[in-house]
């Protein structure tokens, strides 16, 4: 197949028999980034679109038009499509938490109208989607309590989390239901996803497997957490899947703001911890399903401007022009 005139190997190809490689799209990238998308990628997450704010903003009103079209891309294209992401702190309609006079719903209200939204979106991509983010970021990254604050918490109980799962696997028995969180290698924070999920599985909830989001840099975290990270949740008997790899240059408390490209240094440094990475995730292909980035070229990235306004990153394996960088050499194990 001519795809452009690209020559180097594809990646969904060079990983056809370890795992899916995916991106996240919104939709512009799927005009944009489109001959990119479709040469190296065989699985898409809309980044933005199918949340709660984006599909229902109001009670009695659904906004599925994003979303639509980028289940038509994936359907028109042949690829894999992640659903992102069911239940989340962030990124809700008010409405979902408030009766008519704008106080606090009660729990079943709250739980009514959770079992609502997850069989209505779930229902509608049922033939698109075969994985849902069921639950995203409940776990609190410091101290001991178990699960960070949030309205769902407040009005529902620490059982919304077990609800989600059972109203998702009722509207789609054949999704792939997913807990996804950040920070998942760092050890306090993994230690509390993992106990989540072993009580989840203790109590018969429907969960098939855990998102490691990999919002990673240069730095951070080390291959022997992200191992050690990789080897507890598989305990579990789960698979596992990478659903947000970036990889910024920056460390997370650099807010340098000079640099206008990355130097050679940084690149090189970006390969080869890309190299590594990819590595370790081959040794444990039994259990990764799917590595999906976020995003598919330094063109747009969500890194840009967040959490340094007014800088660029270059999280990923392709420069803004869509061309392997050496990270893409060294993970495709051969030279440009
Ligand atoms: C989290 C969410 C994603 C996205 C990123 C930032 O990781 O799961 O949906 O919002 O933050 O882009």
């Amino acid at each position: 197949m001519i795809h452009g005139n690209r020559t180097e190997p594809s990646l969904k190809e060079l990983f056809s028999n370890q795992f899916l490689i995916g991106a996240a799209v919104n939709p512009v990238t799927i005009e944009s980034q489109r001959e990119l998308l479709t040469y190296h990628y065989n699985s898409i997450t809309a980044e933005n679109e199918m949340k709660f704010e984006r599909l229902h903003p109001a009670e009695d009103t659904y906004t599925f038009e994003d979303a639509d079209q980028i289940a038509d891309f994936a359907r028109q294209n042949g690829l894999k499509l992640r659903g992102h992401t069911l239940v989340w702190h962030n990124q809700t309609s008010a409405w979902m938490f408030e009766d008519q006079d704008g106080n606090r719903v009660d729990r079943s209200t709250l739980l009514e109208r959770m079992r609502s939204h997850i069989h209505t979106v779930v229902g509608r991509y049922k033939q698109d989607i075969y994985a849902w983010d069921v639950v995203n970021e409940v776990i609190a990254d410091e101290g001991d309590q178990l699960l960070r604050p949030s309205a769902w918490l407040e009005i529902a109980g620490p059982d919304f989390i077990s609800k989600a799962f059972e109203f998702a696997h009722e509207a789609d028995p054949e999704a792939l239901l997913f807990y996804n969180d950040y920070n998942e290698s760092h050890p306090h924070k993994r230690d509390k996803i993992y106990a989540l999920v072993k009580s989840l599985l203790e109590q018969g909830v429907p969960i098939h497997g855990v998102g490691l989001q990999a919002h990673w840099n240069l730095y951070d975290p080390s291959l022997d957490d992200i191992r050690a990270a990789i080897e507890k949740y598989a305990s579990l008997g789960l698979q596992l899947q990478l659903t947000e790899l970036d990889m910024s240059v920056f460390a997370f408390n650099d807010r340098r703001t000079d640099l206008l490209h990355p130097t050679e240094e940084l690149l090189e440094l970006q390969a080869a911890r890309y190299e590594a990475i990819f590595g370790l995730l081959r040794e444990y292909q039994e259990v990764i399903s799917s590595v999906t980035f976020w995003g598919a070229a330094d063109d747009y990235t969500w890194l840009n401007d967040f959490p340094v306004r007014g800088r660029k990153n270059w999280p990923f394996l392709f420069d803004e022009k869509h061309q392997p960088k050496p990270a893409f050499w060294r993970v495709a194990g051969g030279e440009g």
